[in-house]
């Protein structure tokens, strides 16, 4: 699974939103302590980046080294290589052992993990009782009624080369399985609906679409979705392209502490 990120690595630093900094105090409120935090699946560490901004050390870790090439430096952030060959005691020590972590993030990427895998690790190195576990991921991005119907179109047209996985995000995380107890911030079957408002050019959108892992797969079967008239149509809709418009993400978010 990680092959799909290290092809696109390059696009997806250009094309990710940004996650409002609200959310980080929002997190960093829910725990008492804010000593350590791990971002797993951190990608370019944009979200260990928010997180860096309430806690004194943030592990970052992913399983795709080349990703991690894009990694933007912080003087409290570790990033590190988590290769899927990592036995869990070796991720655990990373981290920082036992019942040691107070937030852990997951942002965009949870619906690609081993689940029940990385939930017993979860409940082993979250603080007991008050570390929190959050989980964060986004799917449509809203730009304008001429636009969105296009766009809707599209995403149609790539849904037979999405991994299974990518359902959980699809459904805005409402199957996604969470073993946890609420702390008032969603709960398993209920993730709270949030907005990523954003402003994006005509080519910044051609990025996001670009760096959808099922466009790269589709390309690797022969099929380019993105193609010149498709993006034509894309040109139309949007108007003058060099406009830069106002968009907003729509984003759901689940989180939750170790069940007593
Ligand atoms: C869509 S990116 C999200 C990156 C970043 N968190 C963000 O919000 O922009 C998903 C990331 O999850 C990583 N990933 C996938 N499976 C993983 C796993 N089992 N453990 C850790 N990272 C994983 C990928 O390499 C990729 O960097």
């Amino acid at each position: 699974m990680a092959g799909l990120f290290d092809k696109q690595a390059e696009i997806y630093a250009d094309a990710r939103p940004t996650y409002p900094r609200e959310w980080y105090q929002k997190l960093a409120a829910l725990t008492p302590r804010q000593a350590l935090a791990w971002d797993v699946g951190t990608g370019n560490g944009q979200a260990a980046l928010g997180v860096a901004e309430h806690y004194q050390q943030v592990i970052a870790t992913d399983v795709s080294e080349s990703q991690l090439n894009y990694a933007i430096p912080h003087p409290r952030v570790q990033y590190m290589h988590t290769p899927p060959s990592i036995s869990d005691d070796e991720l655990l020590a990373t981290v920082g052992g036992e019942n040691s972590v107070d937030l852990i993030t997951v942002a965009q990427a949870i619906h690609w993990f081993e689940l029940p895998k990385f939930y017993s690790l979860v409940n082993r190195v979250l603080r007991k009782p008050e570390g929190v576990i959050a989980v964060w991921g986004y799917q449509a991005i809203q730009v304008s009624p001429t636009f969105d119907p296009i766009l809707k179109k599209f995403f149609d047209a790539t849904l037979p080369y999405w991994n299974p996985n990518a359902r959980y995000v699809f459904d805005q995380y409402k199957t996604l399985p969470f073993p946890f107890e609420s702390v008032g911030l969603g709960s398993e079957g209920n993730p709270v609906a949030l907005d990523i408002p954003t402003e994006v050019s005509f080519e910044g959108i051609l990025g996001i679409l670009r760096s959808w892992s099922a466009v790269a797969m589709a390309k690797e079967q022969g099929v380019e979705l993105l193609s010149e008239g498709v993006v034509r149509e894309f040109e139309r809709a949007w108007g003058d392209t060099k406009l830069v418009r106002n968009a907003v993400y729509k984003a759901f978010m689940l989180a939750g502490k170790v069940k007593k």
